[in-house]
């Protein structure tokens, strides 16, 4: 019988059955009988996921290291279960070549405490295929639309780089939004201003622009119409799910957020769509305080939500709202698969990420949260968190406490296939 890092005792299968899984080398070795191991964990009582992918962070850093920083944020994503990030590259610098592709994943890898990939940025100029060889998980958030620090391609220019990206076998993942009229003053201003109708013709147009048969996937859709005009894949946040902009003061810039929080009808009709929706990523964009501090008009879009996401969505399966099947779908195969990151789960040669939740139902309260910017727009709603998560077959956080941390750098596809070319 082979020694084991880590026996996860008592685990409930998503087929209902109980197993014992048994994990070394930081992958599923065997799941059934019990062996001997250095350390094993009872999860009787929990509910055992495997860890989320969060497909869209922006884990700042660098010039906007007061933001978040690559500690602080992947310290936040483990706190909710999330055991990889892919970070954005509208950094400041953006990255724009592989020389500031590799430099992101050197800073990544001296503080993450999760496994992470990071994005190829698709800006005039930049160097597409370089990223790709260089480790480019995805290309994008394309910006379709400006946001901050991102400027809007005009159609032609997003046509040519979307014709570039699946000529490299490149995942584009898009932005996609319409701005109209001034600066909002009010969150129902710039509900209007980036409307959702405008969204989904956004997202129509870039979706005629792209060649046939790319890889597609649309970032942070928020009406039922722009996920029925989408192609390829489609994302979804919890704050489009869970918050509408009637859920706040007319001028609370912690609310303001690209695209908008809708109106609660809209922010229900996102609901309907729900089994259409192939991944749920947070879009965590943290900003000071001071920043969101300034009147509306000049406060920064983003909010705040890597280490939420996953307990709003166990707090809707407990009350039944959604299966946690879907929540497993959603937060961790399907971003798995999109990507082509080795999937998490309970069969032999799996990634050994999980997270395991307790029944009690909790509420948010952003003073125990982890992210540098101390603060969330999910205050006060229910959620679940996690007593205890693996990452790589490690143990990383045990009811509040950060362990050893064994972060993965996940380069995209092209980054193999261009060492064999
Ligand atoms: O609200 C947003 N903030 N939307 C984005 O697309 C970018 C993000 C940021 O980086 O702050
Ligand atoms: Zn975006």
């Amino acid at each position: 019988m082979t020694t084991a890092d880590l026996v996860l005792r008592n685990v409930t299968l998503p087929t209902g059955r109980r197993a014992d899984i048994v994990i070394a080398g930081g992958i599923v070795r065997h799941v059934g009988a019990p062996v001997r191991a250095d350390e094993t964990i009872d999860c009787a009582g929990y509910t055992c996921l495997p860890g989320a992918v969060d497909m869209h962070v922006h884990m700042r850093g660098g010039v906007q290291v007061e933001k978040e920083d690559w500690h602080t944020g992947t310290v936040s994503a483990i706190a909710g279960g999330v055991t990889v990030v892919v970070d954005q590259p509208n950094t400041v610098p953006p990255i724009t070549t592989p020389e500031l592709l590799r430099a992101r994943v050197r800073e990544a890898e001296g503080e993450a405490v999760c496994g992470f990939a990071v994005n190829a940025g698709v800006f005039p100029g930049a160097d597409l295929s370089g990223m790709r060889d260089a480790g480019a998980m995805a290309f994008g958030e394309t910006f379709a639309a400006p946001s901050s620090y991102g400027e809007g391609l005009d159609p032609e220019t997003l046509k040519e780089m979307l014709t570039r990206i699946h000529a490299l076998g490149g995942l584009a993942t898009v932005h996609a939004e319409e701005v109209a009229g001034e600066a909002p003053a009010t969150l129902a201003d710039h509900d209007r201003a980036r409307s959702g109708a405008g969204e989904a013709r956004a997202v129509q147009a870039a979706a005629a622009l792209a060649p046939d048969g790319m890889r597609l996937h649309f970032c942070h859709l928020s009406t039922a119409a722009s996920i029925r005009a989408a192609r390829g894949t489609v994302e979804a946040t919890p704050h489009h799910l869970f918050l509408s902009h009637e859920m706040f003061a007319g001028d609370d810039t912690r609310a303001r957020v690209n695209p908008p929080l809708r109106d609660e009808a809209t922010r229900r009709g996102l609901w309907s769509c729900w089994d259409e929706i192939d991944v749920v990523a947070s879009d965590h964009a943290p900003h000071t305080v001071p920043e969101k501090g300034l009147p509306f008009e000049s406060a920064p879009s983003g909010i705040p939500g890597v280490e939420t996401m996953v307990p709003l969505l166990m707090a809707a399966v407990r009350r039944r709202r959604i299966t946690l099947a879907s929540v497993i779908e959603k937060t961790s195969w399907r971003p798995a698969a999109v990507l082509g990151i080795p999937r998490a789960g309970f069969l032999p040669g799996d990634r050994a990420d999980y997270a395991l939740y307790p029944d009690e139902v909790t509420r948010i309260d952003a003073s125990s949260l982890h992210a540098k910017c101390g603060w969330s727009p999910f205050e006060g709603l229910d959620a679940v968190f996690p007593d205890e998560v693996v990452v790589r077959g490690t143990r990383a956080y045990v009811c509040g406490d950060y362990r050893e941390a064994h972060p993965a750098w996940y380069p995209g596809r092209g980054y193999l296939s261009s060492k064999r070319e």
